[in-house]
């Protein structure tokens, strides 16, 4: 791990801007579990999404209640802790519960040479982004990559608002396998191309969070 990548190795909430952006660990069981949802039958969801990738496979059922039971704590932690921000003084938050509707989700399988525009995600509160899988020899891409300016090969980035002197308005990440970010739906980010053989295997859900008395349920798509 170099220094760089360090930084966002702590979970919770990261506010490199204005928006906040949850980091979260994904269980190595819940990723072998969710590739082991990625099959043939899978039907194809890249008419609704912008990428430019090889394929961009919608979730079938036992997809979404796999990725709602892997990932249903993070996005309750991460709507709590948005919630309840400190502020310098004077409010009082109590923290509340959330139900979790999982609006839609998707696999995404990007190989060399793919890449996803800039956009954001409709029709929801928030979304999110886990990495599944990485191109073998994508480390040493890096490194490569970094000795040029403005490294940027197979990274998500995100972008918020205009630069002001002092203040960030972009935040980029390598990912790992595991790694689990969640933000905003209308947070823009984009993904770059890389050159490695192999794939970069990520799954994105769009979902909102709603207060209830008891919290916790995931309600899936009809
Ligand atoms: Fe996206």
């Amino acid at each position: 791990m170099t220094e760089e990548t360090s930084t966002y190795r702590r979970e919770g909430l990261y506010t490199p801007f204005g928006p906040p952006i949850g980091y979260y660990r994904l269980a190595d069981g819940d990723v072998e579990k969710l590739n082991g949802c990625l099959h043939a039958r899978l039907e194809d969801n890249s008419q609704n999404l912008v990428g430019k990738v090889d394929q961009e496979l919608a979730f079938d059922r036992a997809a979404l209640e796999v990725a709602g039971r892997a990932v249903g704590k993070c996005l309750i932690d991460f709507k709590r802790r948005v919630t309840t921000r400190p502020v310098p003084k004077g409010s009082v938050v109590t923290p509340a519960k959330y139900d979790i509707s999982i609006k839609s989700g998707w696999f995404v399988r990007q190989f060399a040479g793919n890449y996803n525009p800039l956009h954001v995600h409709a029709n929801c509160q928030f979304s999110c982004v886990g990495y599944l899988k990485m191109p073998e020899g994508i480390a040493e891409e890096w490194v490569e990559d970094a000795k040029d300016h403005a490294p940027a090969h197979g990274q998500i980035h995100f972008t918020w608002g205009m630069s002001y002197p002092g203040l960030r308005s972009s935040f980029m990440v390598r990912p790992e396998v595991g790694d689990f970010f969640v933000f905003p739906n209308n947070l823009h980010h984009c993904v770059y191309p890389f050159s490695s053989p192999g794939e970069r295997r990520s799954f994105s859900m769009n979902v909102d969070l709603a207060e209830s008395d008891r919290g916790g349920t995931i309600y899936l798509p009809d």
